[in-house]
């Protein structure tokens, strides 16, 4: 079922509802009123009765004074209303009745006149005639000087007026029946018009496939389907920069493995049986390389993973003057331990001391024998510092912008021994920390590395 039929179905579900519930309270409210109505009718006949009696217009002079003549002259005088008739009883037995004909005759029904007969006092009933239920109040007559005993009886035809109010429900329900197709096709035409940027959204984002994820949906206006539209650009932005830079790093890894695949292949080619000896060390030793690369890389492409570091309550203390046991027999330099932080964070202490040896290490080949390199952790406001500072050449200051881009390296360096992975690889860690990198450095005079951390690490 599609969007816009779910919408309509219940538009119409909740108009239909709140119509037969009109409809309904409508028919209750008016019979009710029609019952009240039909009985007030009643009294006041009563009440008129009693007045006519008690006045001298009941005894005209020179006419006979009956009750049947009494009761006949009240019916000339006194037309009943539409559903009403009224009759006289005189002497056990249905005497006149009204000139308008009524729609059904209850002065025929000698069951029902037999039991009026025996009132006594006014009294109301109800009684089944061939136009449905009818209301009727007996009020027996006798009056002073007259000779004889009756009574006027007053019907009210409930149920064929009741038919008036069925006229006017059947002519409600059937504006309602027109009402209800109106608010159908209305809420059709509304839900496609709401619906359609959606639908627009829809077939863009079908449209957009891996190979094209350079196409944008087009955004209009500022609500909530404008909302989407940049929400899905957002993300295909994301999923752009994802595939590019998953692009990037395998041409880049491959170009790199390239060259020592090549001076492998090219030597073992050319070997011959003399420098057999020379030609294994020099493979051994691009393998080396090609080993280290193949483990920084699998160190990087492990970063953008959750479980890439795994905090746990970690000693900065500790972790400093461990990464410095580690650190010494690397190289001859002045070993130092600029300051030690005597705190516990929530830390992947494994990986950190992966990223400090990083920093060990260049440190090392940008230094010469004797000259100091030092390791250091500080806790500041909010943030905990672990560095790796020495004395060496320093950064070159055109280098420091793309250092920390894989398989960059600086002008200064030097040597076949690296691929550009090593400070990738500290930036990777300390951003899994929630953290940075940050450098200081003066040419010729040493370089600071630091890897600031909030104290509270994810
Ligand atoms: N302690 C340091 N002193 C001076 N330059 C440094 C230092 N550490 C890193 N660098 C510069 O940063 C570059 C990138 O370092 P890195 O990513 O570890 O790659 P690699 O060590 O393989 O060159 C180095 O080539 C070098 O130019
Ligand atoms: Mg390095």
């Amino acid at each position: 079922m599609s969007a816009r039929a779910r919408i309509l179905a219940w538009v119409l579900l909740v108009v239909l509802l709140a119509l037969a519930g009109t409809l309904l309270a409508t028919r209750t409210v008016l019979r009710n009123q029609l019952d009240q109505r039909l009985d007030n009718e009643i009294a006041h006949g009563t009440n008129k009765l009693r007045a006519y009696l008690a006045s001298p217009d009941s005894r005209p002079p020179g006419q006979p004074v009956t009750v049947d003549a009494l009761l006949g002259r009240y019916l000339e005088r006194n037309l009943p209303e539409k559903y009403e008739t009224f009759f006289s009883i005189v002497g056990g037995v249905a005497s006149r009745r009204s000139a308008i004909e009524p729609p059904a005759r209850l002065d025929n029904d000698h069951a029902l006149v037999t039991e009026l007969v025996r009132a006594t006092a006014p009294a109301y009933g109800t009684v089944n005639t061939a136009v449905g239920s009818a209301r009727y109040g007996v009020i027996p007559v006798s009056a002073e000087n007259a000779p004889g005993r009756g009574a006027l009886v007053i019907v009210e035809f409930v149920d064929h007026a009741a038919g008036e109010i069925g006229d006017v429900v059947r002519v409600m329900a059937v504006m309602s029946g027109a009402a209800l197709v109106l608010a159908g096709l209305v809420g059709w035409l509304v839900a496609g018009r709401i619906l359609a940027p959606v639908r627009e959204v829809r077939l863009a984002a079908e449209q957009i496939g891996e190979s094209d994820l350079t196409r944008r949906i087009e955004v209009r206006g500022s609500d909530d389907v404008a909302a989407l539209g940049r929400t899905f650009n957002t993300m295909l932005d994301r999923l752009e920069r994802a595939f590019a830079g998953q692009r990037d790093f395998l041409d880049d890894a491959g170009h790199e493995l390239r060259t020592p695949i090549t001076i492998v292949r090219g030597h073992l080619e050319l070997m011959g049986d003399e420098d057999r000896e020379t030609t294994r060390l020099l493979v051994l030793d691009e393998l080396a390389r090609m080993q280290r690369i193949v483990d920084d890389l699998l160190v990087l492409a492990k970063s953008g993973n959750p479980g890439f570091v795994v905090p746990v309550e970690t000693d900065l203390a500790d972790l400093t003057v461990e990464t410095l046991a580690k650190a010494r027999p690397l190289a001859d330099r002045a070993w130092r331990v600029d300051a030690v932080a005597e705190t516990v964070i929530r830390a992947d202490g494994q990986r950190l001391g992966q990223a400090l040896l990083q920093l060990v290490s260049n440190a090392v080949r940008h230094t010469r024998d004797g000259q100091e390199i030092a390791i250091g952790s500080a806790v500041t406001a909010g943030s905990a510092l672990l560095w790796v500072r020495d004395t060496g050449e320093g950064v070159p200051l055109d280098s420091r912008a793309r250092i920390f881009e894989r398989f960059k390296r600086g002008t200064n360096a030097g040597g076949d021994d690296g691929a550009g992975l090593g400070l990738p690889i500290v930036a990777a860690i300390a951003e899994a920390h929630g953290g940075r990198v940050l450098l200081d450095s003066v040419p010729g005079a040493g370089a600071r590395f630091t890897i600031e951390l909030p104290s509270e690490a994810p």
